[in-house]
């Protein structure tokens, strides 16, 4: 007799990263249902808060599952800085988090510091039109995993790496040369600085975490285990369907999931997205919903938007139902979470983008060039009380759960829960079609 599928949900992000994944994550991980948790795409261009009694973990490649103790694996579509990673692992042990039950798949590119070099030497190249990449090679590492030349943790577990790794280095800075001759790139002190010692110390701790992943994930789900699929960044910096080319250079919607655990479509459960009441953005492109610069100054202090990665204050604007249709068509999503809306009652006003208008025409689509869109704002009734501690959508304000409403009637997704700030039980479960609002 066929056995019921064991559950696989996804988290993705809605907007431009940096919506609260990670809280939520961490929440929806502790779920006994889930007993393996996936990073599936990214790199550390990601950061991922989690605070847990006050204390604060950033997580850049390792999915927040992990605080659970549960099987937590580095997807196919990830490029992993094992430099990076070894770090993270540090940390986590420092801080009590064992790392035995973390797994990192064998299809996954390898990100090298000759990545990270050229995404340097490339913004800077770019000038004005630069992208405002996080500078971990993110970009490079894709690139040359689509040009079929790149190389990926498979390599790394190979007894004969040093040689793969020698002719690869010659190979790689040999081009780097030709592209940025000196003072740009050194192939000298590049290759007289490269870190042999310090990779192979990684290759010795990771090799035995290196694992068969499609393989692996089979044989768990024969077992019966859950997976939750933690997405990182967010649909608006989707390669494909985000703010070309202001983008990163991976999937981050939902197929991304798919893409880097290695399971269709028909295998999914349930889509959350996560949505922050307002909008960040950091780097550059387009960006129409973007506050005036006193709000943007007040919203950035209130929400503490600098990045968890790069430190670089994040551009703050207000929430965008275009994009939120949008990304959740995009990503099939069957449920919403929404965060920090918790100090929106020290705001002097409240707006949302409804529509756009682009030569002197209005459009409520998501167009591929979005460099001449401006927003159409609505005024929306604010509230004064502080919902913090609230403990249901009932206790919240009359004018706060309008303003929740309105989302879920303007995305026409049903609301799975909210935020109220970062601590593990500052969140509120939604029923899935509340009778009462
Ligand atoms: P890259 O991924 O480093 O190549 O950066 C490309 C663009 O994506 C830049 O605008 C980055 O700021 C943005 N980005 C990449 N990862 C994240 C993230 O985790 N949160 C927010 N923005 C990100
Ligand atoms: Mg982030």
């Amino acid at each position: 007799m066929l056995k019921e599928k064991p559950v696989v949900d996804l988290i993705v992000g809605l907007q431009w990263g940096d919506e609260g994944k990670g809280a939520v994550a961490d929440r929806l991980g502790a779920n006994p249902k889930y007993a393996i948790v996936i990073r599936p795409a990214g790199g550390n261009n990601a950061g991922h808060t989690v605070i847990i009694d006050g204390k604060r973990f950033a997580l850049h490649h390792i999915p927040a599952g992990i605080l659970h103790g549960k099987t937590a694996i580095l997807g196919s579509g990830m490029c992993i800085n094992p430099l990076a990673l070894m770090e993270e692992m540090n940390d986590l042990e420092k801080a009590g988090i064992p790392t035995a039950n973390l797994y990192l798949s064998d299809r996954a590119s390898l990100l090298m510091p000759w990545h990270i070099e050229e995404d340097r030497l490339q913004e800077k190249a770019r000038g004005e039109a630069k992208i405002g990449t996080t500078c971990k090679g993110i970009g490079p590492c894709y690139r040359d995993h689509s040009d079929r030349t790149g190389l990926r943790l498979n390599d790394f577990a190979q007894d004969h790496w040093p040689a793969i790794l020698v002719r690869k280095l010659t190979e790689v800075t040999d081009r780097l040369k030709k592209l940025y001759p000196t003072p740009a790139f050194s192939q000298d002190d590049f290759c007289a600085n490269f870190p042999f010692d310090s990779l192979e110390i990684a290759r010795k701790k990771l090799s035995g975490k290196i694992i068969d992943l499609p393989e692996f994930i089979r044989k768990r789900r024969h077992e019966g285990d859950g997976i939750l699929i933690e997405g990182a960044q967010g649909a608006m910096l989707d390669i494909r369907h985000g703010t070309y080319p202001y983008v990163t250079s991976s999937h981050p919607t939902a197929i991304g999931c798919l893409d880097g655990m290695g399971i269709g479509p028909g295998d999914v459960t349930d889509v959350i997205g996560v949505l922050k009441a307002y909008v960040t953005r950091v780097g550059e492109g387009p960006f129409p919903t973007r506050m005036d610069p006193g709000t943007e100054t007040l919203v950035r202090n209130l929400g503490q938007e600098q990045g968890t990665t790069t430190g670089r204050d994040r551009n703050c604007g207000w929430l965008d139902f275009v994009q939120l249709r949008y990304a959740a068509k995009l990503n099939s999503v069957t449920g919403l979470i929404v965060t920090k809306f918790d100090f929106f009652h020290e705001l002097p006003t409240l707006k949302v983008c409804h529509s756009y208008r682009r030569n002197g025409e209005e459009i409520t689509h998501l167009p591929a060039d979005m460099e001449d869109c401006e927003a159409n704002f609505t005024d929306v009734e604010i509230w004064r009380e502080p919902v913090k501690g609230s403990a249901k959508i009932r206790d919240l304000p009359d004018a706060c759960r309008n303003y929740l409403w309105n989302i879920h009637h303007a995305v026409e997704v049903p609301l799975v829960g909210l935020s109220l700030g970062p601590e593990r039980n500052e969140a509120i479960e939604v029923p899935k079609f509340p009778t009462n609002w």
